[in-house]
């Protein structure tokens, strides 16, 4: 490969399915000759090599060699969740850029630690919230920006993931809090960037509940993993990960590497992470934000209410399940209820490719510098925190009652 002085020397970090599909297989096809992967690096070498070999991208065993020979000026981390600091310190100090995948950290000493190398070495933390570049959340915050409610005083957030989506967070590292810091972290960082973003503010209290209703040892009838499970005929969670190409190949012919299961029982005891939690935020601004999060519902997809000064917005979007063709009319509609009761309905296109194309406008705005970010979608560190702390607070707040202040939390 011909490396021109405008391309991005970018030093990969993780060797899974988002480094494969958001990252590696881009730059390959789409994005080829305009950036320029030096290097991978997985603590799974057979995972990298297969990665590395399958997208023509070095492949290293060691990180810091890595950055040695290859000489990257940006590392992109997209390990699990709980090593992103490793990495994002390490890549800064060596004198990178640092790019993470979302979440940037899973806790606030971690997350303390990056915002203080930042500030040291004077390179800078990018966080790659994807679901800001989907046009319906870009739309919603376009309308919000421009007073489409007013001032905003409330947001009711409801998040629902299905079995099939759920249940794969309960069979993989997410499992456990010291790998994910739990959905309220892992997956709930997404959900509650995109409300900061929204709002334009910062969250300042936190106070949460949260349960374990469904997953976990909750039934007699559970084994280690899928492929030896004695109840493959009767659990109706029982899934076959040697049928997928990718599953088979990455993982479970790399489980000899590091002893990594891909199909854990969903059931299995060591589970401690939270399947059914309700979080409250007060934020500077005075907002208020109602959150929930369910892990095994029947239907996929989330509904928000943001209500204003002027009126209030509702916002549905189902992805899977009974209902969902039935929404698929109101997936692309914002319904705004004006506070004279005139009705305003908002119709987004619906646009091919990832995350409805956002995935290629996020990559082109990071790699390339040929998308304008008019919406303020390109995150930073601060942002990256104020989404994980809120997870963090909630996480501790469950733990311990009580409100948890996010200040004192960056202290
Ligand atoms: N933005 C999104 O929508 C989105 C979607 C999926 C995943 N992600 C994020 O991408 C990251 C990877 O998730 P995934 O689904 O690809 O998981 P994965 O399990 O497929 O891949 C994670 C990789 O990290 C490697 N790893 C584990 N410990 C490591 C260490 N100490 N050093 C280096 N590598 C290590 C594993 O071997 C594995 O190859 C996570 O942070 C996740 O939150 C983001």
């Amino acid at each position: 490969m011909t490396i021109r002085a405008s391309m991005k020397k970018i030093a990969l970090v993780g060797a899974g399915a988002r480094a494969l599909h958001m990252f590696a297989k881009p730059f390959a096809e789409d994005l080829r000759g305009l950036v320029a992967p030096v290097g991978v690096y997985d603590s799974n070498l057979v995972r990298a090599r297969l990665l590395g070999e399958a997208y023509g991208i070095p492949v290293y065993d060691d990180f810091r060699r890595m950055l040695r020979e290859a000489k990257p000026d940006t590392v992109l981390v997209a390990s699990t969740d709980a090593t992103h600091h490793t990495y994002l310190i390490a890549g800064m100090e060596a004198g990178c850029d640092v790019i993470s995948e979302k979440p940037m950290t899973i806790d606030a000493g971690k997350c303390r630690a990056i915002l203080e190398t930042e500030e040291r070495t004077g390179r800078s933390v990018t966080v790659t919230f994807n679901m800001r570049f989907m046009p319906y959340f870009a739309r919603v915050k376009e309308l919000l920006r421009d007073g489409a409610v007013g001032d905003i005083s409330h947001i009711a957030l409801e998040w629902f993931l299905d079995r099939q989506h759920g249940a794969d967070y309960f069979r993989r590292w997410h499992a456990q809090l010291a790998n994910s810091g739990g959905l309220l972290v892992h997956k709930s960082t997404h959900h509650f960037d995109i409300v900061n973003w929204w709002l334009g503010s910062e969250p300042r209290d936190v106070h949460a509940f949260g349960d374990r209703r469904f997953y976990g040892p909750t039934r007699e009838e559970r084994g280690e993993r899928c492929l030896t499970c004695a109840y493959d005929r009767t659990c109706e969670l029982y899934w076959d990960g040697s049928l997928d190409d990718f599953v088979r190949r990455y993982y479970l012919q790399a489980e000899g590497e590091d002893g990594y299961i891909r199909d854990r029982c969903v059931f299995g005891e060591h589970i401690d992470i939270h399947d059914t939690m309700s979080v409250n935020v007060r934020y500077a601004s005075g907002a208020l934000l109602t959150y929930s999060l369910v892990a095994y519902s029947p239907v996929e997809g989330w509904k928000a209410t943001v209500t204003g000064s002027k009126g209030r917005m509702e916002l549905a979007n189902l992805y899977r399940g009974p209902q969902a063709e039935l929404a698929a009319e109101a997936n692309h509609t914002i319904r705004i209820v004006k506070s004279d009761g005139a009705i305003e309905l908002v119709d987004v296109p619906v646009v091919a490719g990832g995350h409805g194309g956002g995935d290629e406008r996020l990559r082109r705005m990071l790699f390339v510098g040929d998308v304008e970010d008019t919406l303020g979608q390109q995150a930073g560190s601060r942002a990256g925190a104020m989404s994980l702390l809120i997870g963090d607070a909630a996480n501790r707040s469950i733990a311990a009652g009580g409100v948890v202040s996010i200040a004192e939390l960056l202290r």
